[in-house]
């Protein structure tokens, strides 16, 4: 019997729909906090097998999630590729702004720089029953770009975007090479055992439509493409946070199996607007999820009845957020696996 998450990313509509929840490891859940006490560098946490496979493990053995996603980051390829990374309140790291230090990215030893969190995916593989599905991922070329340029989080990614329209040769480099650096490290998950992967584009939705498509589709039309030429089976899930009118396009161009619809999008007019065979993933509000009860109960129904009969994924639209109660989200299992 093929594991339900996978049936739906194939395009079946699977009833009751496969649940996993974005950030399900993750500080809300007090066994994380627990080992997050012991372990306080999250750098560690990430690339220390042992610690990172029990963190995967977690929420699925709280909540019989239908997938386990990677404990990892996305800022984990750029520091793998050379670009130094630590976390305080948010991700810091050095801002790429000119050509001298986008030549210091090194490619080359981005798969051994990594392998902790291949050994992770092996891990976790190895523990898994047959109905749980492994979720590898990346940060899509342009959120990760995003990233770099500003040197950690922003509002609204102003330098990263001024690049793209002031230097656009040196940010489309850029953006090139990640797209190639994450063809490599989703292989390697890939080859290690992860079922599908999903590409975090978080900051998608700040471009204008006339970058969308070079930065945004093109790159990850490219790493799907080549993922599949590959490995035939393998899965792909881009979410395209923010994306607002461009998101059908998106579903259509990509080639990804499954669009990820973040809080703003309108479930049953995306259904509308997206190929025939292209499943839907979302997207309930992290904050209907800390209120709970009736708001929570209206909200994730309002998401069943729209998406009923097509291939489905229920999610949150972002990810869960660190005061959610650990309750709210029994009470949300039990709401999904009732439809
Ligand atoms: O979903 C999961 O459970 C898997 C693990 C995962 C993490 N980060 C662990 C993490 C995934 C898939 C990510 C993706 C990620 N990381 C994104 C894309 C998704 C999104 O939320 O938009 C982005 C933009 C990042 C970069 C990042 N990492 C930021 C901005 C922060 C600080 C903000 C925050 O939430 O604390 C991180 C740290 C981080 N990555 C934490 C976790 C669980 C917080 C850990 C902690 O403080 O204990």
């Amino acid at each position: 019997m093929e594991k339900p998450l996978m049936r739906a990313l194939a395009g079946e509509p699977v009833w009751p729909p496969p649940l996993w929840v974005m950030r399900q490891a993750g500080r809300y859940l007090p066994e994380y906090r627990a080992l997050r006490a012991e372990v306080p560098d999250l750098l560690t946490l990430f690339t220390t097998p042992d610690l990172a496979t029990e963190i995967t493990l977690q929420p699925i053995r709280r909540f019989g999630f239908d997938a386990a996603i990677l404990f990892s980051d996305i800022l984990i390829l750029p520091w793998a590729l050379g670009h130094p990374l630590r976390f305080a309140e948010g991700p810091v790291l050095p801002k790429l702004s000119d050509p001298a230090s986008l030549a210091t990215l090194d490619l080359n030893r981005m798969p051994e720089r990594v392998e902790a969190v291949i050994e992770t995916v092996r891990r976790v593989r190895a523990r898994l029953d047959a109905k749980t599905a492994l979720i590898g991922f990346a940060g899509a070329p342009f959120t990760v770009a995003c990233y770099m340029v500003e040197g950690g989080g922003s509002a609204d990614f102003a330098s990263a975007r001024l690049m793209a329209h002031a230097k656009p040769a040196l940010f489309s480099k850029l953006v090139s090479l990640l797209t190639q650096a994450t063809i490599a490290f989703l292989t390697q998950q890939l080859e290690a055992g992860a079922d599908a992967v999903m590409l975090f584009d978080s900051w998608a939705g700040v471009l204008p439509p006339s970058l969308f498509g070079a930065h945004v589709i093109e790159s990850s039309r490219r790493i799907t493409e080549s993922l599949k030429a590959r490995f035939p089976h393998a899965r792909v899930i881009g979410f395209p946070r923010l994306a607002g009118l461009m998101f059908p396009a998106y579903a259509a161009k990509t080639s990804v199996d499954a669009a990820g619809m973040d809080t703003s999008v309108d479930p049953a007019v995306a259904r509308r607007l997206v190929p025939e065979g292209v499943a839907l993933q979302g997207n309930l509000d992290p904050q209907a999820l800390v209120a709970g009860g009736m708001a929570l109960e209206s909200e994730t129904r309002a998401i069943l009845t729209a998406m009923r009969g097509h291939p489905f994924v229920f999610n949150l639209g972002h990810g869960i957020v660190p005061h959610t109660p650990v309750d709210h989200v029994c009470a949300l299992v039990q709401m999904v696996r009732n439809a």
